[in-house]
């Protein structure tokens, strides 16, 4: 087949492949729009596996927009521990709200949708495409992938312009499609079952002997990424005030890493030791109550050394004082449920409280 042929029979090819080969998703059983939002939105920045069991657990929780968003934000971002990028829970409540005070009926098109906190163009064209059969195409890292690799595509994704270079090549080739939504869910599939990141199932791959980067064994030279993102390097030291049923701990509120989820009272920089001792000196705490623990968490785009540093008060009137002190919540151990915190502190609390 030449270049033109290829490009022509594309998502013939495809859609031939996905009616046969398609995963069978839990939310591909519905065209609800707030099922499919909601899957979405998890899917972004998440593996497959760990984003359907997040799915099952919304969906058992919150069957429906309105009781999504008469929850309680805590219990939101409780539930959506462990899937990072904490934006992504705060915009799925605010919209949630948006849509349940207008009557809980969903905008059925890609410009109603984009006016929501949290759609951006990837999400407007999954839902209006996969619920309303409108013609709007999604560009992830999926679809830079696999045509980047079969049309052997070099420019530099991580540059403003690939964007709309795919766009324009993606929504081309879907032109014959009948159906847009299975166009995007397809080619998403094959991005994520044959074409994948590492070790390509090429030799299932249905575009082969047409593929680009498979005939100039070029394939992990595409997608091309220039300048790869740098990592910010940080140390976070953490004051763990505790009793024997309770803990101390605060709201991260800037817009920094973790937002609104709950923290130990934080000193960040390597300098923290001496400040450390200042601020237990003022607190009356002697030097030697503190036991260390370090870990790391390890995000896209930072790396932050963590050292815990636990500070266990015998007195109630004690913790109640620093509390008063630090501007800190006292919570119950047996509260610790109720709260979302960052994986590290997750990881920390279940092996020390
Ligand atoms: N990744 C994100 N959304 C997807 C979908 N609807 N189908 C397949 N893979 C996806």
């Amino acid at each position: 087949m030449n270049k033109n042929n290829i490009r022509s029979r594309f998502s013939e090819i495809l859609l031939r492949w996905y009616k046969k080969e398609k995963r069978k998703l839990p939310f591909r059983q519905t065209k609800e729009p707030y099922k499919v939002w909601l899957s979405e939105i998890i899917l972004q920045q998440t593996q497959m596996n760990t984003g359907i069991k997040y799915y099952e657990k919304f969906i058992k929780r919150f069957p429906d927009i309105v009781s999504l968003a008469n929850s309680p934000q805590e219990e939101v971002y409780s539930l959506w521990q462990g899937l990072g990028y904490y934006n992504r829970a705060k915009n799925l409540h605010k919209t949630a709200k948006i849509i349940s005070d207008k009557g809980g009926v969903f905008p059925n098109s890609y410009v109603g949708l984009i006016e929501l906190p949290g759609i951006g163009k990837y999400t407007a064209a999954a839902i209006s495409s996969i619920c309303f059969n409108e013609k709007n195409y999604v560009v992830d890292a999926n679809v830079y992938r696999v045509l980047s690799r079969v049309f052997g595509i070099k420019t530099d994704i991580t540059q403003t312009k690939a964007y709309g270079e795919f766009l324009n090549l993606t929504s081309s080739l879907a032109k014959t499609a009948q159906n847009s939504g299975d166009y995007n869910e397809a080619i998403m599939d094959y991005g994520g079952s044959v074409c994948l990141v590492k070790k390509p199932r090429c030799t299932r791959c249905v575009f082969k002997d047409n593929c680009v980067a498979k005939k100039k064994n070029l394939i992990a030279f595409f997608p091309v990424k220039a300048h790869k993102n740098k990592i910010k390097k940080r140390s976070f030291n953490y004051l763990v005030f505790e009793s024997y049923d309770s803990l101390l701990i605060k709201k991260r509120n800037k817009k920094d890493i973790w937002e609104n989820l709950y923290e130990f009272y934080l000193l960040e920089g390597k300098k923290a030791n001496k400040t450390i001792d200042k601020l237990k000196k003022s607190l009356g705490i002697s030097l030697l109550k503190t036991i260390k623990i370090k870990n790391k968490a390890i995000l896209s785009h930072q790396k932050i050394d963590v050292v815990f540093n636990r500070i266990i008060l015998e007195k109630k009137s004690k913790i109640i004082n620093i509390n008063k002190k630090l501007k800190m919540k006292m919570i119950k151990k047996t509260e610790i449920k109720k709260f979302g915190f960052p994986k590290v502190i997750d990881n920390y609390l279940k092996s020390h409280s």
